[in-house]
Order: C-alpha cells, then sequence, then structure tokens
C-alpha cells in the first residue's frame, strides 16, 4: 500500500532551485490524496518557468510511479507571500554549507527514501510515553526504559518529543551535540541509545518559543532527517497533557503503541485517564501503565510506605482495560558526578528500580513479538 510518507520520501532530494533546499523540507509538496494507488499532489512554485514546471510534473510523477502509483496527478500553484516568507526564514535558519550539497545520484537518493523510520515497512516498533498531568516522572521513564531495552540487546532510540520542555540530554548526562553528516543528523549515543532532543538544537537553556506550525514540523524533521539506522524500538517521550504537540505525535505515528504513566494518588489516575482515552481515540494501543513514585521503601527495615497514597495505577489500568506494568519506588539513581558516565536519571541495571526497569522492558518486548507474529 502507498503511503504518504513512502512518497513524500521519494521526492527527499528533489530541490527548489530558489531556495536551494528539498521540496519536501520546504513543506511545497501540498494537498497530498491517495486512492487506492492513484495519487495527486499540489506542488508550490517559486519560479513560473515552463521548463522548470514540466521538468518537475516528469520527476515527480516518475518517482510516484517508482514507489507503484498507477495514475499521477501534479497541480501546480505560486508561493503566497506568505508561504514565501516562510521558505526564506527556513533557508536562513540551515548553515550555509547545507545548500552546496552535491546532487545525490538516484541510488543515494533511493537510498535516503528507505530510511524514514516513519515508514511503516520500517519494522521499528514506536512506544510513546504520555502522562494526563506534568511532572510525574515520564520522561525518567521513558530514559530508562530506552537503557533498560539497550540492556537487553536491542537497537533503541529516543526522542524528545517535548519540545518546549526538552530534558532528556540532562537526564542522561548528555554534553555532546549530534553531527551532520551528508546533510543528515547522527543523534547522540548515550548507553546504547539514540538520543535526539530539541534540547541539542537551542542556545544555552534558553526556551523555546515556536509557533504552532514549526512545532509540527520539527518534530517531522526528528524522524526523516535523522540517521536512525536499524532500530528495534523507537520511544517517544511525549509533553504532558493532551494538548497539541501531544496531539499532532499521535496523528504523525499512527502506529505507536503507548505507556501512561501515573502517580499512586487518585486524582493523578483520574488525570492520566484522559491521556489514556486520548490513546484510544487515536487508535493506539496501550501497552500498558506505569505508577511511579509508588512508595518509599525504608533502607534500613524494607518496609514499604505508600506516601503518595495507593492504587491509582491499578485503577488507570483496570479503566484503560491495559496491564499495570510496573509500580516503581521513590528514590533518585545512586550516581556520582564523579563517574566517567554520570547521569542524574538513569538507575543501574544492578538497582532495585534499575531491575525493574528490565523487567517491564522484557515484558514489553515478549509483548511486541506477539504482536507482530499475529
Ligand atoms: N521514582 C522517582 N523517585 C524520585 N524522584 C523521581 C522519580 N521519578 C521521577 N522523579 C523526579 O521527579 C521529577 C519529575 O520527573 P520527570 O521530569 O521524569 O517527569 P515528567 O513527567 O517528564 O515531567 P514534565 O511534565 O515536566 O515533562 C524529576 O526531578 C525526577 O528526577
Ligand atoms: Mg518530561
Amino acid at each position: 500500500m502507498l503511503t504518504r510518507e513512502q512518497l513524500l520520501a521519494s521526492l527527499s532530494e528533489i530541490q527548489d532551485p530558489a531556495f536551494g533546499l528539498g521540496l519536501v523540507e520546504l513543506n511545497f509538496i501540498r494537498d497530498m490524496m491517495i486512492k487506492e494507488s492513484q495519487v495527486s499532489v499540489t506542488v508550490l512554485l517559486s519560479s513560473e518557468e515552463e521548463e522548470y514546471k514540466s521538468g518537475l510534473q516528469q520527476l515527480i510523477t516518475k518517482r510516484f510511479e517508482q514507489q507503484g502509483a498507477s495514475s499521477v496527478h501534479v497541480r501546480f500553484r505560486v508561493l503566497s507571500d506568505y508561504e514565501r516568507s516562510e521558505a526564506q526564514r527556513k533557508q536562513e535558519s540551515v548553515p550555509a554549507e547545507d545548500t552546496s550539497r552535491p546532487e545525490m545520484t538516484n541510488q543515494q537518493a533511493a537510498s535516503t527514501a528507505a530510511r524514514s523510520v516513519l515508514d511503516p515497512e520500517s519494522g521499528v516498533s514506536f512506544i510513546a510515553v504520555a502522562s494526563g498531568k506534568g511532572g510525574v516522572g515520564k520522561s525518567t521513564v521513558t530514559v530508562n526504559l530506552a537503557v533498560a531495552l539497550a540492556r537487553l540487546g536491542k537497537k533503541v532510540g529516543l526522542v524528545d518529543a517535548d519540545i518546549y520542555g526538552f530534558s532528556v540530554p540532562d537526564m542522561m548526562g548528555i554534553e555532546e551535540r549530534p553531527q551532520l553528516v551528508d546533510n543528515r543528523i547522527i543523534p547522540v549515543e548515550r548507553f546504547g541509545v539514540k538520543v535526539i532532543s530539541m534540547g541539542f538544537f537551542v542556545e544555552e537553556n534558553t526556551p523555546v518559543i515556536w509557533r504552532g506550525p514549526m512545532l509540527g514540523k520539527m518534530l517531522r524533521n526528528f524522524f526523516n532527517e535523522v540517521e536512525w539506522g536499524e532500530l528495534d524500538y523507537l520511544l517517544l517521550d511525549l509533553p504532558p497533557g493532551t494538548g497539541d504537540v501531544a496531539l499532532d505525535v499521535h496523528q504523525m505515528i499512527p502506529q505507536s503503541k503507548e505507556i501512561i504513566v501515573t502517580t499512586p494518588h487518585a486524582t493523578a489516575a483520574f488525570v492520566a485517564a484522559r491521556a489514556g482515552a486520548m490513546a484510544i481515540h487515536t487508535d493506539h494501543q496501550i501497552l500498558g501503565i506505569v505508577e511511579n513514585m509508588s512508595y518509599y521503601a525504608c533502607s534500613a527495615c524494607g518496609q514499604k510506605d505508600y506516601v503518595f497514597g495507593r492504587g491509582g495505577g491499578a485503577k488507570l489500568a483496570e479503566e484503560l482495560h491495559a496491564p499495570l506494568l510496573a509500580q516503581i519506588p521513590l528514590g533518585v539513581p545512586d550516581n556520582h558526578v564523579a563517574e566517567h558516565d554520570y547521569s542524574p536519571s538513569v538507575y543501574k541495571a544492578e538497582s532495585e528500580t534499575g531491575k525493574i526497569y528490565l523487567e517491564v522492558a522484557e515484558r514489553i518486548s515478549v509483548q511486541l513479538r506477539k504482536g507482530s507474529a499475529s
């Protein structure tokens, strides 16, 4: 079956002559309709020159036919002033060396096209980690689950999809920045997990002020412009709540599964149920619930104190008809700044909490293997 991502990927190396950037990157390919194997698109033009138009028409038709389209209809529309200024802004935000990128060979283009992790054929299992409200430990759970899956030998990527409130680089103790190779972003690897975050692309801790549409584009870039290589799992740390960004992500990755994080308090579980309802609404299967900060275990006697209440996770699991995957105790990792791979939020494999995360990772990998086999 033809997909939008696949068709867009097949155009990834076609550049607009005026802006020197890809048509896809510039968001010049619009209104794509796929009906059975018939495809129609609108292409925004920076130049009305006939020769350019007919060349483009032929190239796009050919690319789509190579992907399996039986008929291709290409419409053209000249850029509006607003669209032109948006494209200019984009051009200005790209480092100069990018525009001198040499023409790709067809073979290179084809391999680029095959690289989008969003393509359902890529075989990557997406796991989005969501919560109803902030501060319940969503990022902590995402990071530790990613590391646990990598400890089990899986190939794991992590997208910090919390564009405004990115926290993953700091939590994992990442200080380096991604490299740009052949115009593709190479994610930073830490504890065997490939990581990408908005935090890599902003100046020292300045707040990010994006307008709505840019957010969606940024996220798309995280999937399409990043060289993920081969992956078994791609985890997404969603922004808290059920706002636009969360909805965008849900819609961008229809094949994603979800984990919902809550604290044990009844009201937290009630709010988290909204995130669950959103997952159900967008047809995302809920893999399960992680109850975080469940209890405090006395280090001397081992007794559990349920300081934040009890039963929130179980109640939510029942409500969403999903398993309660784990109850994670209170307590930050016993890590020290002096350690060579210091990270504030990653629990060691042999710690109590580290073991719980390994169990969750094992359970999920079994669950997803079953899912793909059936
Ligand atoms: N089990 C735990 N025990 C103790 N502290 C924890 C635990 N889990 C998370 N924390 C701490 O709670 C705070 C919030 O956690 P985290 O940032 O993971 O939550 P979040 O849901 O991603 O928040 P946000 O909504 O801001 O993105 C952090 O300081 C984190 O270190
Ligand atoms: Mg977070």
